[in-house]
């Protein structure tokens, strides 16, 4: 019988003939030691596993294109960023999109509560822009040296490997209220959506863009799905996880299989590119937004996913994102977390990937239009030999031979505004740990409101008690109702915890004493006119029979 499938062979290319039977002496055994058909096969497969990702583990990437509007704000996009991918209307962008939760193993639970990851890389033609993200718009911690601190807190306990232990991470959380606006978010609904394709997406870091004169202005990215937002309560996620585990995986890819493609419309927020002195938050401080109300969203452009990997280890579990990774027209702020950042991804990646990740497909820059070429070789898994010189001998530069040259230089040499200061160790001095997190209680929807509670009371029941008095502090210290609500389900007033100083760690001033001398009673917030990142409605898809939150 003729059969014209392909022979199996190995990496050898030699054919197999025999995939069932080692070779041993007699067919009882001994095996042979001399047999390359097998030990090829079985030590490539002892092999398989790269290190997961020390946070994200858990991913999955899609592929499509990004289309420009070529304005901002009514403007050519011209007047403030000079990068080609976003000039013309229309002009088309290879993009792929890693969506990732932070804290479980490669294969945990997509209906975990986390923060999800939004990882974009654009193959530009002036080569691979990532804008490496989130689905909330604010992070835990403001300074990059705190990370693994805070990710340690996060992840199991190093001696029993018991998961999200309540105590570990409300213990740093407790002594870092800078934390405060995300936990806001995170123990609410938002830190389940009910898919990829119904969340935001959020560069979070300050970054710049350039003009061709060399002027410069503040950034914050803003991605809109053109699906509604939609999140799950606790207990709704514990029915979908009940079922699978790759809820989200699975969600996004038969999206993409059945061609409903998800969009997302690009949006940024605009400033100056100084410090601000007139606000009282920092423009570079990665825990606060932008109120839209002053820095209103500006659209530049639509992003659409329509194809799934070929193959998941390839091009998912290979990819490899940096916020290092900017193409000429967008720049680095001097936002402490996004420097810290922007050396970490790298560098785990050569240690995960390899030195040479950036050779592999889904990592090159396989659109910029001058191609890659470098004087980078060898090393481990080198795939190939980056782009050279006529005469291939010279991997060195400054040469009068034919190797590489240097591109030609910008207009302008200098840009963005003259930093001076002397070295230190110092938090920045408008950290305002409470705003925020108090007027984004107060924006919540109700139902947002009675989970995040019921989230919090139900995590902080496991915590020890100074842990809890801590936390009711810093709660009131947000909103009165915030507090009172958490403080009255542990049994903690107001009065049992005004007598707490700040932490340490913490920025303090008159705005922080004020609310402490009167805490309990300060009055809502006024937040009358404000527009937070959060307040697209959040549509709660319910599938656990008790509609009602826990009673706290
Ligand atoms: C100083 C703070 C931070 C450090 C040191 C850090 C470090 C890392 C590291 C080492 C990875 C693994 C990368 C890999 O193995 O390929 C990672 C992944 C990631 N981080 Fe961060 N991170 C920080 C803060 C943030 C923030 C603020 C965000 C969100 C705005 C964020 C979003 C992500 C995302 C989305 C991924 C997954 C990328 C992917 O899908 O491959 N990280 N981070």
């Amino acid at each position: 019988m003729s059969d014209d499938r392909r022979v199996l062979t190995n990496r050898q290319g030699h054919p197999i003939a025999d995939n069932q039977n080692q070779r041993t002496v007699g067919s009882r055994g001994p095996a042979t030691l001399e047999n390359y058909q097998f030990l090829e096969k079985i030590s490539h497969f002892d092999r398989e596993r790269v290190p997961e990702r020390v946070v994200h583990a858990r991913g999955a990437t899609a592929f499509g294109e990004f289309e420009a509007y070529g304005t901002v704000g009514g403007e050519p996009i011209s007047k403030h960023t000079r990068a080609k991918l976003f000039q013309e209307k229309g002009k088309k962008t290879e993009v792929a999109l890693r969506f990732s939760t932070v804290a479980g193993g490669r294969d945990s639970s997509e209906a975990i509560r986390d923060p999800r990851g939004f990882a974009v890389k654009f193959y530009t033609e002036d080569g691979n822009w990532d804008l490496v993200g989130n689905n909330l718009g604010v992070f835990f911690i403001r300074d990059a040296i705190k990370f693994p601190d805070f990710i340690h807190s996060q992840k199991p306990d190093p001696v029993t490997f018991e998961r999200q232990v309540a105590n570990r991470v409300f213990d740093f959380w407790s002594q870092s209220p800078e934390a405060l606006h995300m936990i806001t978010l995170v123990l609410g609904p938002r830190g389940i959506p009910t898919s990829y394709r119904h969340m935001q997406g959020f560069g979070v870091n300050t970054y710049k863009w350039v003009n061709a004169a060399g002027e410069t202005k503040l950034v914050k990215y803003h991605w809109l799905p053109r699906l509604p937002v939609q999140s799950w309560t606790e207990a709704d996620a514990a029915v979908a996880q009940g079922q699978e585990l790759g809820v989200h995986t699975r969600d996004l890819y038969a999206a993409i299989a059945r061609g409903d493609f998800p969009q997302w419309e690009l949006n940024v927020q605009l400033m100056d590119d100084h410090d601000h002195p007139e606000l009282d938050w920092d423009p570079l401080d990665d825990t606060k937004t932008w109120p839209e109300n002053d820095f209103p969203l500006l659209p530049v452009g639509l992003m659409t996913l329509n194809r799934a990997p070929e193959n998941f280890f390839v091009e998912s579990e290979q990819i490899a994102f940096g916020t290092g990774v900017l193409v000429d027209g967008l720049d680095f702020s001097d936002d402490k977390m996004l420097v810290g950042r922007t050396f970490s991804y790298s560098d785990t990646q050569r240690h995960r990937v390899g030195p040479n990740y950036l050779q592999l497909p889904v990592n090159s820059a396989r659109a910029a239009a001058h191609g890659v070429n470098t004087n980078q070789r060898d090393g481990a898994m080198a795939y190939g030999v980056d782009g050279h010189g006529a005469d291939p001998s010279i991997n060195y530069e400054p040469s009068l031979r034919a190797g590489l040259r240097e591109a030609d230089k910008p207009a302008h040499q200098a840009q963005g505004p003259v930093i001076s200061g002397q070295l230190t160790r110092e938090r920045i001095e408008r950290t305002n740990d409470y705003q925020q997190p108090g007027e984004r209680y107060l924006l919540s929807e109700q139902w947002e409101k009675d989970e995040l509670v019921a989230n919090l009371v139900g995590n902080l029941k496991q915590c020890d008690r100074a842990i809890q008095e801590r936390m009711v502090w810093h709660l009131f210290l947000a909103e009165d109702e915030l507090g009172q609500r958490v403080g009255d389900a542990l049994g903690i007033s107001a009065g049992d915890v005004k007598h707490l100083q700040p932490v340490p760690t913490q920025g303090w001033g008159p705005a922080e004493q004020s609310r402490l001398d009167n805490l309990g009673s300060n009055g809502p917030r006024d937040v009358a006119g404000l527009v937070m990142t959060h307040c697209v409605p959040n549509q709660r898809v319910q599938l656990a029979q008790d509609e009602e939150p826990a009673a706290v």
